[in-house]
């Protein structure tokens, strides 16, 4: 009877309208691409209602198809040329299958390896914005009647691949930004580091020491990941030092030093103009890890809580890798000496809780430093 499907087909678009409502807010702030896919994954199974659905997307350089399932612990992989979903990548034609069995592009060995069996399918491509086929949305297995997928199943889920593409394209370019913006700033950090001749890899141990400071003083997690990409920067101002200070091999004299304690404004001066707020952090770090507790530090002399706290940290973990590894001045310390150089310096050098810290976990901070080749 007319109004009777009439009345069916108005019940679907509610309950599609409910799941939309449902899913949308998580989906947009979803700003990792596997987890996004388990998110499009469910939906388009709900909308559907088949029992398996999968957003697969496009791998050029491996020329795979790959997806993430809820509790699945790796990605899932196909090749992009096999069975409906590669028919569906290789073409970009929709797919409307009742059984997989009677039709000869179906991919079997799929279903051996995991003891499923497929009957009807359904395959839309997810476009990009200029129309190049990055993906496949695919449904098996049609819940409830009438056991296959209709034209109305496949309108359905082409609209929300319309949407789908929309939203992981612009969640992978985020991602490539990040980490282009991470890239960026260890070539920087590397860069004044390969100036300054230093063996292995004091920037990246600085970060880590950091990281693993603020963690223990019970910072946000958020703030322990933000100093741990910034602190690659404390020493960018190197970059202006004349060679002859920066690598002298001796001690420094009066003059010397006061042009290499410049390191910390230049620092922070190319920093702080920037609009990315990371970047601007980092010139507080630059600007800040050779201030000290007791306001006798450089280059501003703050004392106490004067000094933000990033600063205070990165003090902490650039002295440490300062005294642990040789540098062209002065050989290594000895382990003992290390520590007893921060027991010396709590309260008068640096904040006494964050030596405390440092103290009471000892072990994990310098056990990077005992076995290094130098
Ligand atoms: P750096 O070598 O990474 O040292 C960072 C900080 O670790 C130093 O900041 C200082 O607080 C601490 N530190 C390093 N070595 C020693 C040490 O033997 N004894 C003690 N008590 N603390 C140490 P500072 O002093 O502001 O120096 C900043 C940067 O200036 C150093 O970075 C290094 O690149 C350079 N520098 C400092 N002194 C000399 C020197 O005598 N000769 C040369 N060639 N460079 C020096
Ligand atoms: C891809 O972008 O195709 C692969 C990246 C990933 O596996 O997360
Ligand atoms: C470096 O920049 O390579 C080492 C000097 C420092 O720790 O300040
Ligand atoms: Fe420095
Ligand atoms: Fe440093």
């Amino acid at each position: 009877m007319a109004t009777e499907e009439h009345k069916n087909e108005m019940d679907d678009s509610q309950r599609i309208l409910h799941l939309l409502f449902e899913y949308m807010p998580k989906i947009a702030s979803e700003r990792k691409v596997d987890r996004l896919l388990v998110l499009m994954n469910d939906l388009g199974r709900s909308i559907v209602r088949s029992d398996r659905c999968s957003l697969w997307l496009l791998d050029k350089e491996k020329r795979e198809l790959w997806t993430k399932v809820a509790h699945g612990v790796d990605e899932l992989r196909i090749p992009m040329e096999a069975g409906f979903a590669g028919h569906c990548m290789t073409t970009g034609e929709s797919l409307l299958v009742e059984d997989a069995y009677n039709d000869e592009r179906f991919d079997r060995r799929s279903d051996e390896k995991t003891h499923y069996h497929t009957k009807s399918v359904l395959a839309v491509p997810l476009k990009n914005s200029v129309g190049k086929v990055m993906g496949v949305y695919q449904a098996i297995n049609k819940q409830g009647e009438p056991g296959y997928f209709t034209p109305k199943d496949l309108e359905n889920l082409s609209l929300i691949a319309v949407y789908s593409a929309k939203t992981v394209e612009s969640t992978m370019l985020n991602a490539e930004l990040e980490a282009t913006q991470r890239d960026i700033i260890h070539i920087l950090g590397d860069a004044s580091e390969y100036r300054s001749q230093e063996t292995g890899d004091h920037i990246q141990r600085v970060a880590e020491v950091s990281y693993n400071l603020a963690k223990f003083m019970g910072l946000p997690e958020s703030y322990c990941q933000k100093i741990r990409l910034a602190a690659p920067l404390h020493d960018l101002g190197k970059i202006g030092i004349p060679d002859a200070v920066l690598n002298k091999p001796g001690r420094l004299n009066t003059t010397e030093f006061a042009v290499m304690k410049t390191h910390s404004v230049i620092g922070r001066e190319m920093l702080r103009a920037s609009k990315r707020k990371l970047l601007r952090f980092a010139a507080e770090i630059a600007g800040t890890h050779h201030e000290r507790w007791d306001g006798t530090g450089y280059p501003d002399g703050l004392k106490g809580e004067d000094i933000p706290l990033s600063g205070r940290i990165c003090a902490v973990a650039d002295v440490l890798d300062a005294l642990s590894c040789p540098r062209c001045y002065k050989e290594a310390w000895p382990e003992e000496d290390v520590r007893a150089e921060f027991i010396k310096q709590r309260g008068t050098q640096f904040q006494p809780e964050l030596v405390d810290v440092l103290l009471d976990h000892w072990e994990l901070f310098y056990s990077g430093y005992r076995n290094r080749r130098i």
